[in-house]
């Protein structure tokens, strides 16, 4: 049962006149981008989020009209611009969650280690800045490619000696939130109730589904299996190609990416049943870092749920297999790339 609680939308207390959220906690927030595409509808869903006091917008431009903007919802958060690199320490001060979806997305024919050379330097900037103003924080890494991007992140931390492996993530949610609405329409269920885990990375094949742990239990047809598998390992791609140059996915990226923000708030207020998909140091398989199903507490990953990589079936234990050799080349390429700087 604990597994089912992850996103259980709850009713939001509200005052009947102004139909304002009530505050329930005084979290800060930090979005490092909050001017891009993921960043403007996901600083509105952190917005809404009563368990924010403060939200802390940074971009290198464009921002102060997002903040103007979103500071007039009457929702309890008090919103406060930041731009370029002079006012980003004031920016993390005191945060307690900071999420990083800056960097340049892909267009089509591209893949996401095709944004390494931009990204990895934003990504290095960032959390250099992160760990010298708010070493204590959650990270939450969406920029691409993750597989990367959280191995560079996590050897910075390193470098400023406050790495602390259970507070960074990569941010795999919408892996998630596409795996359960792909299964429930393919098998008519009710999509609150569908829960897929996915685990690996956030790449290609290095994304993997693990549809025989869905639930509520269902029954695949090997069709089935392989071709919910590549839609879901392709949905990033989707999109991209379907917005022809525009981008990629932004909207429901940051639905995911807040879904998440408010799993680690939940953690952080003392909700002891709070479970999240997320590429995190991991132990589990022999790769440094993995994606797989963690319990958050209020110090980050309090545990690595193992339980579901075993009893896999064939086709995913083959995927599992095939995937880890991809998945540490671009481990690999993140920790090389802040090394050989240094
Ligand atoms: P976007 O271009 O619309 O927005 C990116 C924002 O980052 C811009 O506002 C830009 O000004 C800002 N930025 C660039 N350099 C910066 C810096 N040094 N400091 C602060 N801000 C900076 O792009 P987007 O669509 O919002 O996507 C952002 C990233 O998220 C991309 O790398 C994309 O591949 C990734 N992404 C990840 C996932 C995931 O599942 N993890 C999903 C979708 C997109
Ligand atoms: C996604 O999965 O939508 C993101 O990683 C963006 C992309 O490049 O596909």
């Amino acid at each position: 049962a604990a597994l089912e609680a992850s996103f259980a939308p709850k009713l939001q207390p509200r005052n009947k006149f102004t139909n304002q959220l009530q505050p329930q906690a005084s979290f800060k927030v930090a979005v490092l981008g909050a001017a891009g595409g993921i960043g403007q509808p996901l600083s509105l869903l952190i917005k809404m989020n009563p368990l924010v006091s403060a939200l802390h917008l940074y971009d290198i431009a464009n921002v102060k009209g997002v903040a103007a903007d979103l500071s007039h919802c009457n929702t309890p958060s008090q919103v406060l611009d930041f731009t370029g690199q002079g006012q980003l320490a004031d920016c993390l001060k005191g945060v307690d969650v900071v999420v990083i979806p800056a960097g340049v997305p892909r267009k089509p024919g591209m893949t996401r280690d095709d944004l390494f050379n931009i990204n990895a330097n934003i990504v290095k900037t960032l959390v250099e800045a992160v760990a010298d103003n708010a070493p204590d924080a959650f990270i939450h890494i969406i920029s691409n490619p993750v597989n990367s991007t959280v191995p560079i992140a996590a050897e910075v931390l390193k470098q400023k000696g406050v790495y602390d492996p259970k507070k960074l993530f990569g941010v795999t949610t919408l892996d998630v939130v596409r795996a359960n609405t792909f299964v429930a329409q393919k098998k008519n269920l009710k999509l609150i109730d569908v829960d897929v885990p996915v685990i690996g990375g956030h790449a290609g094949i290095t994304i993997l589904p693990l549809l025989s742990k869905t639930r509520p239990s269902v029954t695949f047809t090997d069709e089935e299996v392989e071709e919910l598998t590549v839609r879901i390992q392709n949905a990033g791609t989707e999109v991209v190609e379907a917005k022809a140059g525009a981008g990629s996915a932004t909207l429901s990226m940051a639905y995911a990416a807040a879904r998440f923000v408010e799993s680690s708030l939940r953690a952080l207020d003392g909700d002891g049943d709070v479970y999240e998909c997320s590429f995190v140091q991991s132990e589990l398989t022999e790769l440094p870092f993995f994606a797989s199903r963690i319990k958050l507490g209020k110090k980050g990953v309090e545990a690595v749920i193992s339980s579901e990589l075993q009893g896999l079936t064939e086709y995913e234990s083959k995927a599992l297999e095939a995937l880890k050799a991809e998945l540490m080349g671009s481990i690999e390429k993140g920790v090389t790339f802040v090394q050989t700087k240094a």
